[in-house]
């Protein structure tokens, strides 16, 4: 017989077709640490209401370490029988109390301990996350730290645009993963809100402690509202945004290695152990991380657009449509916590070619607006300068050769304005060296920037 949670007021049992509907053990079973860790603290509050008596909660207190351990050892496992992790674990209790296990469910609901495990999961995994990310960005960092003195050619619309410092690129990225950091750390404090004692979605009328078993399971407090406690899932929502952005960041961060490691660019060569080869092209050495960092983030996004498709319009409080929270939040967790080591170890492992970026830096005659900067700075209105820079540019494009190509009288013929001095700009270490505003691609604001990268990973 199975041990379902319902059915005195039922002639029979479920149809099968409705079982398999309804049926989310198979997904919901990783819930059950948080689901018997929520059932201690409410044993315990049970106890203290005179609900159990002290040998009783001994045994409710025995029974659960015993189940959890049973469980964390796979010796108890769920069955089909069993509808969801909460109906599996009461069976699992009473397998070892009999009738007493039937006492814990008194004053709860699934509706209360199901939001309960959703966010005790979250809150846990959230932070096992932050900590890959933050590896992550000690890669960036580091591969940025060895690169502050490598000019690059610095892109817009993917063309060449002025030169920069690689390193400063590399943490272009970490400023973005730094800020999904700040950003999970934020989401922690509305998600630390405990919905037990909430019960089907009015409280009890028992004499319950909700703020105890707050306290209990690490959450700030417990919900202000029992409707809002089981019908809110907001917390669920915002990790997803989260981890769809964090997926966003990670697919930019992959297609640029993608294009860094293409014939055309030759930026990055990656380690054998972070590139895969072709089943027919011998010669073949591919990008696959970042690919599937570009892949991964669409299923980050679907995973936030099918969540809030299933909130939309929902009435308050519980309905059955929101066990459909689950396996977007899992997938989400489980699709970063693989992606995230493998990016950090395409990033740790790659190799970056600073001759051929420093060869490429001014190609494309990135340094023209040094040109123009450098009239700007004898008087020329920006407006002019700009067209005798462009005309200079015009002029080696014609002979195909490089800004500091051409001769003086050429230069002249240009512009009166154009004297030999211009070839002072005209070098990317010398354009970089200009740049010493904060934030700016120069050496030394770049360094400013990773002594306070330094300063905040610590806080991360
Ligand atoms: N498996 C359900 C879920 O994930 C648990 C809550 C079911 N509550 C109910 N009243 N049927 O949401």
């Amino acid at each position: 017989e199975p041990t379902r949670l319902w059915g005195g007021r039922f002639a029979g049992g479920p149809a099968e077709a409705l079982a398999r509907l309804s049926l989310s053990v198979h997904f919901d079973w990783r819930l059950a640490p948080y689901d018997i860790a929520g059932s201690r603290a409410h044993a315990r509050v049970l106890a203290r209401a005179g609900l159990l008596d002290a040998d009783e909660l001994g045994r409710m207190l025995a029974a659960l370490d015993d189940l959890a351990a049973a469980c964390a050892a796979g010796e108890f496992t769920p069955t089909v029988e069993d509808e969801d992790v909460h109906t599996a674990l009461e069976r699992g209790l009473l397998e070892r109390l009999g009738t007493l296990g039937g006492k814990l469910r008194a004053g709860r609901s699934r509706n209360d301990q199901v939001a309960t495990d959703l966010r005790l999961y979250l809150r846990d995994h959230v932070r096992g996350l932050a900590g890959r990310l933050v590896d992550l960005v000690e890669a960036l960092t580091e591969q940025a730290r060895n690169n502050v003195d490598t000019p690059a050619p610095g892109m817009t619309h993917l063309q060449h645009a002025q030169p920069i410092s690689f390193g400063h690129q590399l943490l272009a990225h970490v400023q973005s993963f730094g800020r999904d950091l700040d950003r999970l750390a934020d989401w922690d404090t509305r998600a630390a809100y405990s919905p037990l004692g909430a019960g089907a979605l009015a409280g009890s009328s028992l004499p319950l402690d909700p703020a105890a078993v707050a306290t209990e399971l690490g959450f700030d407090a417990p919900c202000a509202n029992s409707i809002d406690a089981v019908s809110d899932r907001d917390f669920a929502a915002e990790f997803l945004f989260d981890a769809a952005l964090i997926g966003v960041h990670l697919s930019r961060l992959g297609e640029e290695i993608v294009l860094w490691t293409s014939q055309e660019f030759g930026w990055v060569e990656l380690d054998d152990a972070f590139a895969t080869g072709s089943s027919i092209m011998p010669q073949k050495k591919n990008p696959d991380v970042g690919e599937l960092a570009r892949g991964k983030a669409g299923r980050l996004l679907g995973n936030l657009t099918g969540l809030l498709a299933t909130l939309k319009s929902l009435p308050l409080a519980y309905d059955r449509d929101l066990q459909e929270d689950k396996e977007p939040v899992f997938d989400a967790i489980d699709t970063l916590e693989v992606l995230l080591p493998a990016l950090t170890g395409l990033v740790t492992t790659m190799t970056v070619r600073a001759d051929v970026l420093a060869a490429a830096a001014p190609q494309g005659y990135t340094l023209a607006t040094e040109v123009a900067d450098w009239l700007v700075r004898r008087g020329v209105p920006f407006r002019d300068a700009h067209e005798i820079s462009g005309a200079l540019v015009a002029l080696c494009l014609s002979r195909g050769c490089a800004l500091d190509e051409v001769s003086d009288a050429d230069l002249a013929a240009v512009s009166d304005r154009l004297t030999p001095q211009v070839r002072e700009v005209l070098s990317v270490p010398g354009a970089l060296a200009a740049r010493t505003t904060p934030g700016s691609t120069g050496p030394g604001p770049v360094t400013d920037q990773l002594a306070a990268l330094d300063a905040k990973v610590t806080g991360w």
